[in-house]
């Protein structure tokens, strides 16, 4: 799992001014809660008193306060109030990591990392988001209980729906293409993968009103480590696009919001026939997922056997690479080593302008050292 990228944190209606939402990402733990103006902010949710969990306690003033001794803090992650202190004595080590948020497409978005603005991997724009011609289903959220890469990986892979998608009419890929190398085209941060599929197409739990199927082709691609995106096009008037925003709970569960765009039966009856049967496509993933094994993906080649149909695959795991050539990759085995004995949190940008953090950030994978280890 990977510092320094936007990760969806919950439905924006879910955050709200009179109680905190507590939440787990990258295996730790955040709190989510709006002020008194309505902004949502995210903030690591131990407490530095003595170990309390914000998300436990309550919302007062525009403030988090902990459950534990009533410590509040702010939005920004200062505390401002301590019961049995007097206001111009407390801490200034009394306060934890507040992160930058997003809110869009009705997801509140938190930058889970220390990069400062300029540097951030933008949050993923969907452009017909809100365009004429048009229409989003309701947000959808799901929970699967496999690593998120996986998950990543599955979306990038055309040559599984002919078997595991009969609720999508079993595409097939295109008999000209099924054997070549994937045309993949590399992105700053992701690549896309255009693929045609045969014109047998579905998706056939539709029955009538499925689109004719004149053109059918699919682009997947990914977006940082954990936003995936599938352009499914049937025809030129017919197109479903759908976003899903990946949040990685730990290393075994991940949490998908989930955003279908589409440009054919547009009216809003439709939005239930159509979230039912994407559900369905998505459970037959889920099946697949939940039992792969090992968890993770290999961390050698050798250890599978790869062939050019999973070339986005291939390329996914080149850019994750890269980003933890950058030191993003947080090191989970000091992590669960350390796990009784040690609170961490996720470093947010403050800790690259000022010190005095109580909990130290998460461990990440130091690149040299994993260099020394492999050349002995
Ligand atoms: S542990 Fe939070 S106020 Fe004491
Ligand atoms: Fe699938």
């Amino acid at each position: 799992m990977y510092i320094n990228f936007w990760y969806p944190v919950a439905k924006s209606e879910d955050i709200v001014t009179y109680e905190p939402f507590r939440t787990q990402l990258l295996g730790q733990q955040l709190v989510a809660f709006r002020d008194s103006d309505g902004a949502a902010h995210v903030l690591s949710d131990v407490c530095i008193h003595r170990g309390g969990a914000l998300g436990k306690g309550w919302v007062r003033d525009g403030t988090v306060v902990c459950p534990y001794h009533g410590w509040q803090f702010a939005g920004n992650g200062k505390c401002t109030h301590i019961p049995t202190v007097d206001e111009k004595s407390i801490p200034a080590r009394a306060k934890v990591d507040s992160y930058p948020v997003q809110e869009k497409y009705g997801i509140v978005f938190a930058f889970l990392g220390d990069l400062p603005e300029a540097e951030r991997p933008p949050l993923y724009e969907i452009e017909e988001y809100s365009k004429e011609g048009w229409r989003a289903n309701r947000l959808v959220v799901f929970e699967v209980n496999a690593f998120y890469e996986r998950s990543i990986e599955n979306g990038l892979d055309p040559s599984h729906n002919e078997f595991v998608h009969p609720a999508q009419g079993s595409p097939t890929m295109a008999a000209e293409i099924r054997q070549k190398p994937l045309d993949t085209q590399d992105g700053p941060w992701g690549s896309t993968t255009v693929v045609r599929y045969g014109k047998e197409r579905g998706p056939e739990a539709l029955g009538d009103a499925a689109p004719l199927r004149t053109d059918p082709h699919a682009s997947f691609s990914y977006h940082g480590p954990n936003q995936l995106i599938t352009w499914i096009h049937f025809g030129d008037d017919s197109k479903f696009q759908q976003y899903f925003f990946e949040a990685p709970i730990d290393e075994t569960h991940t949490r998908i919001f989930f955003i279908n765009m589409r440009s054919f039966m547009l009216e809003p009856e439709n939005d239930g026939r159509l979230v039912k049967v994407n559900l369905a496509i998505a459970q037959e993933d889920i099946d697949i997922l939940e039992a792969l094994d090992p968890v993770f993906t290999p961390s050698s080649p050798t250890e599978e056997v790869l062939v050019p149909s999973d070339g986005a695959v291939i390329s996914y795991r080149k850019y994750l690479k890269q980003w933890k050539d950058n030191g993003w990759h947080i090191d989970m085995d000091t992590l669960r080593a350390n796990h009784l004995n040690r609170a961490y949190a996720i470093p947010c940008p403050e800790r690259r302008t000022s010190g005095n953090w109580v909990l130290k950030a998460v461990p990440l994978v130091s690149v040299t050292e994993e260099k020394k280890a492999a050349t002995g």
